[in-house]
């Protein structure tokens, strides 16, 4: 089939790049134009495992190709998929304004000239509140009367594993009510489903729901293990041991259940406080799911209240090391990272900071790039760079290169032996042994 993807960012490029794979026609547009050149000279623009090696597999066989020509890739395809940004306005809804667009350019395009293969299925697969179907239906109708069809098809993925999330999901949901959209979705889906996996088809909110459900219910795993966490320390019990307990219940599970800096990234904050606004729109207040935010709001300062238990509220000639930039593992990606909450809060205390990040660098540059310039912050690829002459490591994203580092290396290169780690990645008894002051999250301090 002939496939249109609107929007070459992480979900767009790795589901183009999927859908290629399987013997699709697929042609990926985006307005950034350095973007796509970078990707037609075969480099791919963020770090995402197994993505380069695929997406210059298909590129080569000329399945897969880019463009900033939106006509060029509508009129050439039966699919489009909107995979534009939807980020957060300044009052916690999505910002539609990109998926509008694009509606409107598509509306433009098929009412002028040949529209190439008919009627067009426009798919949005961006994450968007319920409704906005219908708000794309009407932007291309405004704009002509040739047939086509809007259905939803929110997307799953996880940044650090998303092609193989994408080639093998757990489920596929496609919004429609029109059967024979319901059939063209099923046929494009099946490649990856051949173990079983359901494709569920339901009508147009519904999927839109979905979507919105589901990262609300990872969020609020999340923030309820992190508020157990804090009360562990209180009363003095270990939440590792809680986590165990309770995960091994088969009806709550283990995953989602480490307690940590708070959910950062680009999907559940934004996605969250998007399903609060939507249920306020409605006067349905979510008090649950507000909850989570204000847990994951406090929860991503933990790290600077933990430093301050040491040096107290001011950290004037404190250097402090930082041990991972991206929101999580596996990923460039610093979308609304703990990261940079837990650095500017150690900064506005006085603080000067050295971090490390195997892949976030070139992210980091550009957020951290005023206190680059008056020395305040350093970055560095090599995690002991950043640890020499601190009074504190904090480990913020748990890269697997972070979990057995020569202890006795760290230790002779900082200037205090104190580590705060985010993410419970060490053992507090082999810290004590190792000479340091270990403090973590919901686990007794020792040292
Ligand atoms: N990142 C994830 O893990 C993930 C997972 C599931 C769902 N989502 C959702 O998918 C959507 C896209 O997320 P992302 O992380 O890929 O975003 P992104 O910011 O990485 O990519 C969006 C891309 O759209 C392009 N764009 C903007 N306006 C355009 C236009 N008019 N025409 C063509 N291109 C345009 C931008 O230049 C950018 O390259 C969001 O709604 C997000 O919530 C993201």
């Amino acid at each position: 089939m002939e496939i249109c993807v609107v929007g070459t960012g992480y979900v767009g490029l790795v589901a183009g790049t999927c859908f290629a794979e399987t013997g699709n026609d697929v042609v990926c547009v985006d307005v950034d134009a350095k973007k796509i050149e970078r990707l037609k000279g075969g480099a791919i623009p963020i770090f995402e495992p197994e993505l380069e090696e695929m997406v210059k597999r298909n590129a080569e066989d000329g399945r897969l190709t880019f463009t900033t020509d939106l006509a060029e890739g509508v009129r050439r395809s039966r699919f489009i998929f909107i995979a534009v940004g939807t980020p957060q306005d300044e009052d916690g809804r999505a910002d539609l304004q990109y998926v509008l667009a694009v509606a409107n350019d598509i509306g433009k395009i098929l009412n002028d000239g040949d529209p190439g293969p008919m009627p067009k299925v426009v798919v949005d697969k961006s994450t968007v509140p319920v409704g906005t179907a219908d708000k794309v239906r009407d932007a291309i109708r405004a704009r002509t009367d040739k047939p086509f069809h809007v259905a939803s098809n929110p997307e799953f993925m996880k940044e650090g594993a998303a092609v193989q999330d994408f080639l093998k999901p757990d489920r596929v949901v496609v919004g429609t009510d029109d059967p024979g959209v319901a059939e063209l979705m099923t046929s494009l889906y099946k490649p990856f489903v051949r173990t079983g996996n359901p494709i569920i088809v339901m009508d147009v909110r519904s999927a839109e729901m979905t979507k919105y459900a589901a990262n609300a219910m990872l969020a609020t795993k999340i923030s309820f293990m992190n508020e157990i966490a804090d009360l562990c320390e209180t009363v003095g019990a270990d939440v590792d041991m809680v986590r165990r307990g309770v995960g091994n219940d088969r009806r709550i599970g283990f995953p989602f259940l480490f307690p940590g800096v708070g959910y950062g990234g680009s999907c559940f904050p934004k996605d969250v406080k998007a399903l609060i606004r939507t249920a306020d729109e409605y006067d349905k207040p979510m008090q649950i799911v507000r909850a989570v935010d204000d847990v994951n709001t406090r929860q991503k300062k933990v790290l600077i209240r933990k430093v301050k238990d040491v040096y107290g509220d001011d950290l004037k000639g404190r250097v402090i090391a930082v041990w991972g930039l991206a929101f999580k593992p596996q990923t460039d990606d610093m979308r609304d990272a703990p990261s940079i909450t837990t650095i500017r809060g150690v900064l506005d205390a006085g603080a000067t900071v050295r971090a490390a990040d195997p892949q976030a660098l070139e992210v980091a540059e550009g957020i951290f790039a005023d206190e680059i310039k008056d020395g305040r912050v350093a970055l560095f690829h090599n995690n002991y760079d950043a640890v020499k002459g601190a009074h504190a490591l904090v480990v913020v994203t748990e890269w697997n290169e972070f979990r057995r580092p020569n202890f006795e290396r760290v230790r002779g290169l900082m200037a205090e032996p104190v580590i705060v780690d985010g993410r419970n990645i060490y053992e507090p008894g082999a810290m004590r042994d190792a000479g340091f002051r270990y403090l973590c999250v919901g686990r007794p301090a020792v040292g």
